[in-house]
């Protein structure tokens, strides 16, 4: 067993600028999955958003227009409150990590540049070419070092101990031993990121399972808004590897197979830098109707932009089409189809990180403070981990300085879950069919075609019945591999067993809103609802499946409109 006032799981960036955060007044450590600098926050690309207003077509930006970018984007969706704070604390969130020593990339003027991103009415993207999530990272887990937290890799957590109605810590799975072991906290944040490994198309890394949210959904905590899944619209056909919007931010074009600048038909003003519910499902629709390539795919065309702006702004796209695509992107189009990117729902927060379970907070992806509503804007899910991070670390601290003996009374009951926890794991070395990689395989076709990016009553119904199906052969199933010391096979089950619950989850809430608003489309709802659908949903656990209730959304000074791009 072992203490931390405070434990952060995730080392991402909103993991660690929580860690960093708290770490100024208790001690702090941090348990990840996989090395931090290898979590999914690396693959971040396009740009962090804040209203600097500091490139002369963005003179007059301010953080209200963020916002109401933001909240437009949302679908009205989003808590405009939060979107309030996020907004307003952004630019000193970019200039603190400026401070830190991130390498953005500058104008002439010697300012932070910034790019023109979808459905933003000005040029509010700060960057680093198009590494920024590597870049960041690299700044946060410098400062991670120095401030001297505890960082742990290649832990697993696979259940919260809730006891006196408080969280009190977790047990983890140590993945070089197969050992468990409980770490007792005042305050626990969750920062795993989403849930995008749920589909077979996604950008998501591996680690995306959502599993970490799933815990807390069993833990009694309301997931919020799930049924809102982003759908990115450019990543490489074939790899599904991102193709940053900020190809599209530097004037990239994007073409069907009659050379047609389709997204004329779509967002006459906008164009390429429409909101990406809409550029997604604007893409889709012309491969469904025949004119895509092969069936699979449109063209993102870079050459007009002439090679040295590409090798200067968009290094890493050049190279990921030319190693993954065998594509020359300053003499050919890049071949791109819409996959899985973003999961706007998870554990439901207020601004400071709390969820419904005194002593555990989220931040992050895996975190719903309702800043994205029902669609995200590129550049706003780095700004969101560092603001929320960081207020999540903070209020942690203040919780964890509160208490007294707190957690540490409860060593007895962390030893009981460790060994519920082994017997879980025996039970899973037994004899059954040997069939967790099929189901996982199963159950990421049936989202794709059945809860992706149009969707209908019946195929919904359809994956709600798969879904069953494939718990009741999870139940029965076993692993192939008994060794604990990285046994992998191990870990895809128990994320396996998460993923199951926010799948059902996903569906549930994308059955019950029978309208279309933002990532979530309904070919038999198209237009929203706002009388009936103005709301948030909520999924609580039950042994039959997530019991679903409502919320109102926050509106503070916008009243939903027409969203015209
Ligand atoms: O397209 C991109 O570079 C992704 C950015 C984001 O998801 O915010």
């Amino acid at each position: 067993m072992r203490y931390y006032p405070v434990l952060v799981i995730g080392g991402g960036l909103a993991g660690l600028s929580a860690a960093i955060e708290a770490s100024s007044q208790v001690e702090v450590a941090l348990l990840s999955q996989v090395h931090p600098l290898r979590s999914h926050s690396q693959a971040a690309q396009g740009g962090i958003n804040a209203a600097l207003a500091n490139v002369p077509a963005g003179r007059s930006d301010d953080w209200e227009k963020h916002a109401f970018d933001t909240v437009k984007g949302s679908d009205y969706l989003a808590d405009q409150d939060a979107v309030e704070i996020m907004a307003q604390e952004a630019p000193e969130a970019v200039y603190r990590l400026e401070r830190w020593g991130a390498a953005f990339s500058r104008s002439a003027a010697g300012t932070l540049d910034q790019r023109p991103f979808g459905g933003a009415g000005f040029p509010r993207t700060c960057y680093a070419a198009d590494r920024t999530g590597h870049v960041l990272m690299h700044t946060l887990y410098e400062q991670a070092l120095r401030h001297r937290i505890t960082v742990r890799s290649d832990w697993m957590v696979v259940s919260i101990l809730v006891e006196e109605g408080r969280c009190q810590g977790v047990v983890a799975l140590d993945i070089t031993t197969g050992k468990l072991d409980a770490f007792l906290a005042e305050a626990v944040i969750l920062a795993t990121g989403g849930a995008g490994r749920l589909y077979q198309r996604t950008t998501n890394a591996l680690i995306c399972t959502g599993q970490p949210t799933a815990l807390a959904y069993r833990a009694g905590v309301p997931l919020k808004d799930m049924e809102f899944i982003q759908f990115h619209p450019t990543s490489l056909y074939g790899s599904n590897i991102l193709i940053s919007e900020g190809a599209r931010g530097e004037g990239g074009y994007l073409l069907n197979r009659l050379g047609e600048r389709f997204m004329e038909r779509y967002a006459r003003e906008a164009m390429e830098l429409a909101p990406r519910d809409i550029v997604a499902r604007s893409i889709q629709t012309e491969i469904d109707e025949g004119r895509g390539f092969e069936g699979e795919y449109v063209h993102l065309d870079l050459r007009h932009l002439g090679r040295e702006r590409i090798l200067e702004r968009l290094p890493g796209i050049y190279d990921i089409a030319s190693h993954f695509g065998g594509v020359d992107a300053a003499v050919a189009p890049i071949p791109v189809q819409p996959a899985q990117h973003y999961t706007m729902g998870g554990i439901d927060t207020n601004a400071d990180g709390e969820a419904a379970l005194m002593g555990l907070l989220a931040a992050g992806e895996c975190a719903c403070v309702s800043v994205h509503g029902a669609n995200r804007l590129g550049g706003n899910s780095l700004l969101e981990t560092v603001v929320f991070g960081h207020r999540a670390g903070r209020r942690a601290a203040t919780l964890a300085q509160g208490r007294g003996v707190g957690a540490r009374a409860h060593i007895r009951e962390a030893d009981a879950l460790v060994a519920d926890g082994e017997a879980r794991l025996k039970a899973i070395s037994g004899e059954g069919p040997k069939q967790f990689p099929q189901i996982r395989e199963e159950m990421a076709r049936a989202m794709t075609e059945q809860v992706g990016i149009f969707r209908t009553r019946r195929g919904l119904l359809e994956a709600q019945a798969k879904l069953q199906e494939l718990r009741e052969r999870f139940r029965a199933s076993s692993l192939r591999h008994i060794g604990r010391r990285f046994n992998v096979e191990l870990v895809r089950a128990l994320e396996l067993d998460g993923m199951l619950d926010l799948a059902e989850v996903v569906a549930a809430g994308a059955l019950a809103r029978a309208e279309s608003r933002g990532g979530h489309y309904r070919l038999d709802h198209r237009e929203r609802d706002d009388q009936r659908w103005l709301r948030h949903t909520l999924a609580s656990y039950t042994p039959r499946g997530p019991r679903l209730r409502h919320s109102e959304v926050r509106l503070t000074r916008w009243q939903p409109e027409a969203r015209v791009y």
